[in-house]
């Protein structure tokens, strides 16, 4: 097969107008070639970009996924409680029952529920307790052993809303337990036999 060369002629050189000189091809599109460095400097941007990138994705994830935050925490734990016949009155949550029991029983059924019957330091939580129209047990009693009126959570009394003639101790020096009885009025507690049946109200502070 014949291959056809297309020559030069000898002794004439051929003038490439549109081609760069070696001077001016170093600097020309591929010019990181020639300066190492700065694609290094460009490598090193890119993948600090992409780490960044990586990062803020990573601590979203972790935000939504693994660690909530706290308001999201204490809205399902309230949402739970809530579905439970818990309300929130500030500070703490508070259930009251649908049936009544002995004081000691009561107690009892709120210690099982996490919480212990409602210790009244506020006149919020007191007014709290006579909503309900009906003798309602607080976690107030008489220690035996020190004769002091005493709370659930082990403070003494300091605040107190004994109704009319109360604490009077009536039954048979037997009143070691305190009711919030007089519903119609500010000062509502009464002391009384600890196997009487009232319903009750639990609080639950909530530690988060
Ligand atoms: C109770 C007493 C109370 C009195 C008040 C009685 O029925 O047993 O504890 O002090 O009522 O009127
Ligand atoms: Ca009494």
């Amino acid at each position: 097969m014949a291959t056809a060369v297309q020559r030069e002629p000898a002794g004439i050189s051929v003038d490439y107008v549109n081609e760069p000189d070696a001077s001016s091809r170093s600097h020309s599109g591929k010019g990181t070639e020639a300066c190492p460095g700065l694609k290094l400097v460009r490598v090193v941007a890119v993948s600090f970009g992409l780490l960044c990138i990586l990062q803020v994705t990573l601590n979203v994830c972790l935000r939504v996924f693994v660690y909530p935050p706290a308001e999201n925490k204490l809205k399902e734990l309230t949402d739970q409680y809530f579905k439970q016949g818990w309300v929130y009155l500030h500070p703490g949550l508070y259930y009251v029952s649908s049936t009544s029991n002995t004081w000691h029983e009561s107690r009892k059924d709120c210690l099982q529920r996490q919480a212990d019957l409602v210790v009244i330091n506020t006149k919020e939580e007191q007014d709290f307790t006579r909503k309900f129209n009906r003798f309602i047990w607080i976690g107030l009693f008489n220690n035996t052993k020190t004769r002091r009126w005493t709370w659930v959570d082990g403070t003494p009394l300091t605040k107190s809303y004994w109704g009319p003639e109360e604490p009077n101790n009536l039954e048979n020096n037997s009143e070691l337990c305190v009711e919030s009885r007089f519903f119609n009025q500010d000062n509502s507690w009464n002391d009384i036999g600890c196997t009487n049946k009232n319903f009750w109200i639990c609080e639950k502070n909530l530690a988060l």
